[in-house]
């Protein structure tokens, strides 16, 4: 069973700081700028290579040192292939700052991944029972098409809707499982998401809205599982969090091996949410993504 990710590849910038920065002001930061690769697509792509997913990514690449540096990156964990598109627009960057705590704030100038167009993922290679795993730092447009292609296909689409937009009734169509963070389902839907019951509100909204089941992650209080039928609510490992920085994505990939590998979707959830505890507890998104080794060490540590 083949998982395809269709998403952004970014170069990133990360700051720590004792603490974010306020409107206005400036911050000094107590370690060396870390560079490293990041976007959605790339992180959630690496995280099911890393856990022994078959997978393929399409993206599309930028000109220059930095549009280089994402082809260097793909190269590394064996993702450069025909589903990798190169534009004449500068790459992807985001610039992150993480705190103390680990938290985090996220500007991300999309560059070449607005460049996506519908026409790269005509082709993904998609069959019965594959799944495609998608974010939204390419345009909502492509988005839409890969999703129309993988149902056509007879895949299983999986929508990571980050960052939030408002979603087209058609893509909400298509989506058989939404994974939103807790601010991401209070965006999609215009409700609070500050306690579990309103999350299991806001899910059912979404649900309403015209995706099949949503798997809320709610940090570090865990993922919620919300279906037609009911709701289950999952416990996060708990871990010191140096960075908090694709711990979304870190889900995202365990949750689609998971599903890949046979296992329910009770047993999908929690590897996403051992995949999502891991990658909390190193800097930068890279070093966080598990190898399924690693993984299993973690859990079995815990
Ligand atoms: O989800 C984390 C990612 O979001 C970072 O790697 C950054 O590139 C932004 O796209």
């Amino acid at each position: 069973m083949s998982i395809v990710v269709v998403g952004s590849i970014g170069i990133d910038f990360v700051a720590v700081a004792p603490r974010l920065p306020k409107v206005g002001e400036t911050v000094l930061a107590t370690q060396p700028l870390y560079i490293g690769p990041g976007g959605k697509g790339f992180n959630q792509a690496v995280g099911v290579a890393r856990l022994g997913g078959d997978v393929r990514f399409a993206t599309k690449t930028g000109k220059g040192n930095l549009g280089s540096q994402a082809r260097s990156f793909l190269e590394g964990e064996g993702l450069l292939g025909p589903l990798t598109r190169q534009s004449e627009t500068d790459n992807q960057v985001a610039l992150i700052f993480v705190d103390d705590s680990g938290h985090n704030m996220i500007s991300v100038t999309p560059g070449a991944s607005a460049d996506v167009l519908p026409s790269d993922v005509a082709d993904l290679g998609l069959a019965e029972g594959d799944i495609l795993l998608a974010q939204l730092e390419i345009p909502v447009a492509t988005v839409t098409a890969a999703a129309r292609h993988a149902k056509a296909a007879g895949a299983t689409v999986v929508l990571n809707p980050a960052p939030a937009t408002p979603l087209p009734d058609e893509l909400l169509s298509l989506v058989d499982i939404a994974t939103p963070n807790e601010t991401e389902l209070s965006i999609l839907t215009g409700m609070p998401t500050d306690t579990t019951n309103q999350v299991v509100a806001a899910g059912e909204r979404l649900i309403a809205m015209g995706v099949g089941e949503v798997v809320a992650t709610v940090g570090s209080k865990g993922a919620v599982h919300i279906e037609g039928s009911g709701s289950t609510k999952y416990e996060s490992l708990l871990v010191d969090a140096i960075d908090t920085t694709g711990a979304g994505d870190a889900f995202n990939a365990g949750l689609v091996v998971g599903m890949s590998r046979g296992l329910s979707l009770a047993a999908a959830i929690e590897l996403g949410g051992q995949s999502g505890a891991y990658c909390v507890t190193r800097l930068g998104v890279l070093d966080g993504l598990a190898t399924a080794e690693e993984l299993a060490a973690f859990a079995a540590s815990q």
